[in-house]
C-alpha cells in the first residue's frame, strides 16, 4: 500500500478502505509516513469529507493507537464528561463531587490546555499542594474509595491525534466536523470509561459558532461512541456569553465551591443539573432526569457533595482547608471594579474577548511554556439582560500588574454592549441528544 495512492483516492472523492485508514494511522504514529503527506491527505479530507464508516474507523484507528485505559479494577459504571471548552466553563470542578456524592463513579482523565485560562487541572492546582500525578494504582483506589480520580493525559494516550492535531493546527485542517469528532472521540474512548456525556458548546465563545453545527458533531460524537460500545449523550449549551459569573483559575474554584454550597450562579447550577442528570442516569443511578435532578439538588442542600470535594482534594495531596474557606485560595494583589460607561441593559458580551482579557491578565497560556498566574480573572457583576446603572460595576479585574489591568478593563468595556431596550437572550440548554 502507498500513501500516495491513498492521498490520490480521497483528493478524487473516493471512500477509503478501514485497511487504507489503519495503514496511515498506524505508519504516521510510528514516524514512517512524513508530515508532508499526512498535510495533503487533511485536507483532502477537509474538501470531500469522510462517511460515517470513515469517520469511525478514523476514530478506532486513533483511540488504539497508544495507551487504553482499564479500568476494570473500578467498580460500577464508569462516567465521564467532556466539553467542548468556553469562556469561564469550569463545570467538572462542581459537576465531578455532585455525581459522586450520588454514588456515580468518576475516573477521568483531564488536560492543562492552552487558551483563556487553564484547564481542569490548572485550575485545580488553586488548592494548594493538589497533584495529578497519580500512579494508575492510585488512580483506581480513590476511585474505588471515594468515588472521584482525575489525573493528567498520559503522553501515550492516542498519539495518533496527538501529532495529527498539531498537524491540523497549522495547515488550516482544524474545523472539519469528521476530524474534530474523531479526534475527540478517540482520546475518550481511550480513556475507558463506560459512559460519555459531551458538553457541546456553541456561540461567540466556542468552537462552533452556529448551533446547527454543534448539533451536527453532536450527533456524530454520539453515533461514534455508541457505535464502539459506550453509552453516549450530548448536551448542547450556549457560550454566547461566559458561564457564570467567573472567569480565571481560583475565581473559577471559588464559583465551583459556592455552587456546591448552593449560593452559585443561576446557569452554572443549571448546567451542572443538566449534565449531572445524564450522567447519573448513564451510570444506573436515577431512572428519569427528575429523579436525577432531585439527588443533585438534594447533595447540595446536605452540604454531601462539598465533603465530596474536599475528600477528592485530600486525597489528591491538596489543602481540603480551601474548600470550606475559600480565601485560602491564591488571591490578585489588585481587585479594581470597571463602573458601566452609562445606563442601560446588558445587550451583548463578546464572549471570546473575556477570554483574551483573561489571557492578557496572566491567566491563560499562549505557549506550551507559560507561567499561568491562577489568582487573575474577572468577575462579571452584570450578565446579558441585565440592567445596569451608569456608575455601578460591570466587572471586577483582579490582576497583579497595574498595565495589564488597564488593559483588561478597557477591552472589557469594548466587549461589552449596552442598550437601551431590553435583550432576549436565548436558553442555557439549546438540546440534549440522548
Ligand atoms: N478538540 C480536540 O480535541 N480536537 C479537535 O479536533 C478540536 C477540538
Amino acid at each position: 500500500m502507498r500513501m500516495y495512492d491513498i492521498i490520490m483516492k480521497k483528493r478524487n472523492g473516493g471512500e477509503l478502505e478501514d485497511r487504507e485508514i489503519r495503514f496511515f494511522i498506524e505508519g504516521y504514529t510510528r514516524g514512517e509516513i512524513p508530515d508532508y503527506q499526512v498535510s495533503a491527505l487533511m485536507m483532502a479530507i477537509y474538501f470531500r469529507g469522510m462517511t460515517e464508516r470513515e469517520t469511525q474507523e478514523l476514530t478506532m484507528a486513533m483511540a488504539e493507537s497508544g495507551d487504553r485505559l482499564d479500568l476494570s479494577q473500578i467498580h460500577g459504571i464508569k462516567v465521564d464528561k467532556h466539553s467542548t471548552g468556553g469562556v469561564g466553563d469550569k463545570t467538572s470542578l462542581a459537576l465531578t463531587p455532585m455525581v459522586a456524592a450520588c454514588g456515580v463513579s468518576v475516573a477521568k482523565m483531564s488536560g492543562r490546555g492552552l487558551g483563556h485560562t487553564g484547564g481542569t487541572i490548572d485550575k485545580l492546582e488553586s488548592f494548594p499542594g493538589f497533584t495529578t500525578e497519580l500512579t494508575r494504582q492510585r488512580f483506581t483506589e480513590n476511585v474505588n474509595r471515594i468515588g472521584i480520580a482525575i489525573m493528567g493525559q498520559t503522553a501515550d494516550l492516542a498519539p495518533a491525534d496527538k501529532k495529527l492535531y498539531a498537524l491540523r493546527d497549522v495547515t488550516a485542517t482544524v474545523d472539519n466536523m469528521s476530524l474534530i469528532a474523531s479526534s475527540i472521540m478517540s482520546k475518550k474512548l481511550a480513556a475507558g470509561a463506560d459512559a460519555i456525556v459531551l458538553d457541546v458548546k456553541t456561540g461567540s465563545g466556542a468552537f462552533m459558532k452556529k448551533q446547527e453545527d454543534a448539533e451536527a458533531l453532536a450527533r456524530e460524537m454520539v453515533r461514534i461512541g455508541r457505535n464502539a460500545g459506550r453509552k453516549t449523550t450530548a448536551v448542547i449549551s450556549d457560550m454566547d456569553q461566559p458561564l457564570g459569573l467567573s472567569v480565571g483559575n481560583a475565581l473559577e474554584v471559588r464559583e465551583a465551591i459556592e455552587t456546591l454550597m448552593g449560593k452559585g450562579p443561576e446557569d452554572f447550577e443549571e448546567l451542572c443539573l443538566v449534565l449531572g442528570s445524564q450522567m447519573l442516569i448513564a451510570g444506573e443511578k436515577a431512572g428519569s432526569v427528575q429523579e436525577a435532578e432531585k439527588k443533585l439538588k438534594e447533595v447540595i442542600a446536605d452540604g454531601s457533595a462539598l465533603r465530596k470535594l474536599a475528600e477528592f482534594v485530600e486525597a489528591q495531596g491538596g489543602d481540603s482547608r480551601a474548600v470550606y474557606n475559600p480565601d485560602m485560595l491564591p488571591r490578585a494583589e489588585i481587585v479594581r471594579p470597571v463602573p458601566a460607561p452609562e445606563s442601560g441593559y446588558i445587550g451583548s458580551i463578546v464572549c471570546d474577548e473575556v477570554g483574551i482579557c483573561s489571557l492578557i491578565l496572566g491567566g491563560g497560556r499562549e505557549t506550551k511554556e507559560s507561567e499561568i498566574d491562577l489568582s487573575v480573572g474577572l468577575t462579571l457583576c452584570r450578565k446579558v439582560g441585565d440592567y445596569v446603572r451608569k456608575g455601578d460595576p460591570l466587572v471586577v479585574v483582579h490582576g497583579n500588574a497595574e498595565k495589564r489591568v488597564e488593559e483588561a478593563a478597557g477591552r472589557y468595556l469594548r466587549a461589552c454592549r449596552i442598550t437601551d431596550a431590553p435583550p432576549c437572550p436565548g436558553p442555557l440548554i439549546k438540546a440534549v441528544f440522548t
